[in-house]
């Protein structure tokens, strides 16, 4: 397949590159750097030399619907996307630009280069917004009801999608994902915690939880994750659906899990919660399983080993 992945050079979408290259796909990455970085793709350069190709393009720009019509890609993966809720709250108009107008940019290219179908990366943590403990985890059928910028923004480019099927008879899947964590994430994604705890504790740094470390979120491994793009390729047409683990995993759990990874016994220091977090989230991964025949399989203490591997392999 002929494949060309938006925000390759990021946290997710290079682990997605690393796994369509060695399934034999010729990929196409898409970025503009200002959060992904080329040397998250040293490797797959290293590796696939003549089935990767590497374009300093943003999906805003007039630019990008020409190199989709150019590449002519048989799946669009669209990872690309200003992923930082607080910048969405500063500066929304900014991540309207990327969050919406690149996501119709990328469709209007797709429309001309005839693309099959879309894969995207939706956001489960702030689609659903504030949903009630009862109803955790959170099924697809639950109202979508994002509380931040970057919820609605996120949330808006699937009406798109289901316009362009409808329309044009582009296909696609929106996979709503919990918060993925794994080498190369970036401390300030929605997993972000993952890489502060496990940076600080290596460099024996106390750590701070906001809160009394009771919240709890659904920490799913970037490997899973990458396996469900790359299913999605050929089902689970026209749906969204939730990739998480279904398992609710408190920050104090969290917390010691890589305490015992990196071998300390410092406690962490609280501090007053944020304003805006949610206690609880945690996403049913059942329409997955139907739909995709996937599941994730990473238990938490293996997932945070390979972060910690990781960080204290590149310091
Ligand atoms: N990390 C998570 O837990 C999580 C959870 C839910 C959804 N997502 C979504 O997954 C996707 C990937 O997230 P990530 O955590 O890997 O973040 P990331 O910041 O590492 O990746 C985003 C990539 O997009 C690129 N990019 C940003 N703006 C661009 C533009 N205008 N033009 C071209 N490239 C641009 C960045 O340089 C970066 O390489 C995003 O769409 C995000 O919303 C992530």
């Amino acid at each position: 397949m002929k494949a060309l992945v938006t925000g390759g050079a990021g946290f997710i979408g290079s682990h997605l590159v690393d796994r369509l290259l060695a399934e034999g796909n010729s990929v196409d990455v898409v970025d503009n750097f200002s959060t992904g970085s080329l040397s998250n793709l040293s490797q797959a350069r290293i590796d696939y030399p003549h089935q990767v190709r590497i374009a300093d393009i943003d999906i805003r720009s007039e630019e990008f619907p020409l190199h989709i019509a150019r590449a002519k890609p048989e799946v669009i993966f669209h990872m690309a996307a200003q992923a930082d809720v607080r910048v969405s709250i500063e500066r929304p108009v900014f991540d309207a630009g990327i969050n919406i107008l690149g996501t119709v940019n990328l469709l209007e290219g797709a429309r001309i280069a005839k693309v099959r179908k879309i894969v995207y990366a939706a956001s489960g943590g702030t689609l659903y917004g504030d949903v009630a403990n009862e109803k955790l985890p959170i099924s697809e059928s639950e109202p979508q009801r994002p509380l931040s910028q970057y919820g609605v923004s996120k949330k808006v480019a699937l009406d798109y999608f289901g316009a362009y099927k409808a329309l044009y008879g582009i296909e696609f899947s929106a996979l709503a994902l919990a918060n993925v964590y794994g080498p190369r994430q970036d401390p300030h994604g929605e997993a972000g915690v993952v890489a502060i705890f496990a940076g600080n504790l290596i460099k024996k740094t106390p750590c701070i939880i906001f809160g009394d470390g009771s919240q709890t979120r659904d920490f799913v491994f970037v490997d899973d994750v990458v396996d469900a793009f790359s299913k999605a390729a050929t089902r689970g047409d026209g749906e969204v659906i939730n990739i998480g683990t279904g398992v609710e995993t408190s920050v104090n759990q969290l917390y010691e899990a890589i305490c015992k990874v990196c071998n300390v016994t410092t406690p962490a220091s609280y501090q007053p919660a944020r304003q805006g977090e949610l206690e609880r989230s945690c996403l049913n991964p059942r329409k997955a399983k139907k739909y995709l025949n996937w599941k994730s399989w990473t238990a938490i203490g293996d997932g945070v080993s390979q972060v910690v591997n990781h960080l204290a392999s590149s310091k």
